[in-house]
């Protein structure tokens, strides 16, 4: 595990990225609990860190995308306009456990 931020620093509702190990990390806090998965979207490296979150849901800039940072799934695809243009999906993304611990977020990968 290792130490990538005071807990303070992403409130409730918010996302940020990190890099952890040389792999860039999406840390989300939704409604106190901490989330952790790549954050680099499986359809063309979108960063999702610049992305949109609502509830558990992380809406990918580059072409919408979505996914669950509970579980790394995809929770939308691309459009299928999207996906004929860049013959490309989105798929599943790995997720990491994370620990708060005297007031620090700790994530494992
Ligand atoms: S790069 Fe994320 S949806 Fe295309």
């Amino acid at each position: 595990m290792e130490k990538v931020c005071d807990a303070a620093e992403v409130p409730p509702g918010a996302m940020r990225g990190f890099m952890v190990q040389g792999r860039k990390i999406l840390l989300a806090n939704v409604a106190g609990q901490f989330y952790a998965m790549d954050a680099v979207c499986s359809h063309m490296q979108g960063d999702l860190s610049r992305g949109k979150l609502q509830g558990t849901i992380v809406t990918c800039p580059v072409h919408g995308s979505q996914y669950d940072v509970t579980n790394g799934k995809v929770f939308r695809n691309v459009s299928w306009a999207v996906k004929t243009f860049t013959r490309k999906s989105a798929t599943d993304l790995a997720t990491f456990r994370t620990e708060v611990k005297e007031g620090a977020v700790w994530v494992g990968v």
